[in-house]
């Protein structure tokens, strides 16, 4: 497939068909089912951006931004999640450091970082001095991940809809201490996953990144193995022929994937995750 092939305007009368194609890499797909719509269109445009323009985001952006992520459902309502917005270069900068120093965690002109938080009931608990030990439960912990998740994920959709490009920073995972420090992170609550948002810089676009196909993560009623070395055989091929298309290191994408998740030294720091959650006093039992 071709670069211009994976740079799909949405919004051309053959946008649906077209973004499918890119999103399971071209005639590998099954067809496109029949009434696509905008909302579906935009979700299917998505692709990580990592090239901003730096110039601040317009007035009311981030207060957009934050009214969709507080949309998102929340489990109970009990809204276990917070986001601190970081626009300070200096910061941003620091936050790169911790974060791989991916170049741009610095070039985005915001920065969000989405926290489960469990510190605001438990201030709630200790004001009216009733028991709270529900939040010392790992499934409270992960109530709060949920929630910091959706709401981040809605943000994204959103920061699409108005022309924005985001990245997410699972990286912000690799020094969770420097992390909570340089934000100010009270006992309680924890920094998820990070993202970066901007006006995408138009001289390096990013390009929609085929998946999988549908059949090898969609079961029907009851969990079937897929058929793995078939698929994956095929979806080499067709992230081998993307990566070359994008003029990127051309790797299989199972070699990729293995190597990854190797051994804890893959992890970056992230091997330490439990010791930081209970620094932090997060609740994991
Ligand atoms: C939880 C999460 C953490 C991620 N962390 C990073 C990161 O630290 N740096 C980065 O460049 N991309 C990061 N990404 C982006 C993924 O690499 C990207 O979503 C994936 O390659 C698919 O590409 P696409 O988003 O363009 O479709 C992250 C994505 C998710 C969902």
């Amino acid at each position: 497939m071709t670069k211009a092939a994976h740079r799909i305007d949405p919004d051309t009368a053959h946008g649906f068909h077209d973004l499918w194609q890119a999103r399971y890499g071209g005639g590998l797909s099954p067809s496109p089912p029949a009434a696509p719509n905008p909302v579906l269109q935009s979700l299917l445009a998505h692709r990580s951006v990592r090239a901003f323009d730096p110039a601040p985001l317009e007035e009311g952006t981030l207060e957009w931004l934050i009214a969709a992520a507080q949309s998102a459902p929340s489990s109970s309502n009990l809204q276990t999640w917070s986001v601190v917005a970081v626009e300070d270069a200096e910061r941003k900068a620091r936050l790169a450091e911790f974060a791989g120093n991916q170049g741009h965690v610095r070039e985005a002109p915001l920065v969000l970082v989405w926290l489960a938080d469990l510190a605001r009931l438990r201030g709630l608990a200790q004001q009216a001095q009733v028991p709270i030990e529900g939040a010392d439960y790992l499934d409270s912990s992960l109530m709060g991940v949920i929630d910091a998740v959706l709401a981040a994920q809605n943000a994204v959709i959103a920061a699409q809809s108005l022309g924005l490009g985001t990245v997410y920073l699972g990286a912000i995972r690799n020094h969770p201490e420097r992390v909570a420090a340089e934000l100010g992170l009270p006992p309680g609550v924890f920094a998820v996953v990070g993202l970066c948002v901007g006006r995408p810089d138009v001289s390096r676009p990013a390009a929609v990144k085929p998946r999988l196909p549908q059949s090898a993560v969609l079961s029907r009623e009851r969990y079937s193995p897929s058929q793995t070395q078939g698929h994956v055989r095929n979806y080499d091929a067709t992230m081998q022929s993307f990566y070359a298309s994008q003029g990127m290191p051309v790797a299989r994408w199972s070699e990729h994937s293995l190597a990854r998740l190797r051994g804890p030294e893959q992890l970056k720091g992230r091997h330490r995750l439990v010791e930081a959650l209970q620094a932090q006093r997060i609740g994991l039992r």
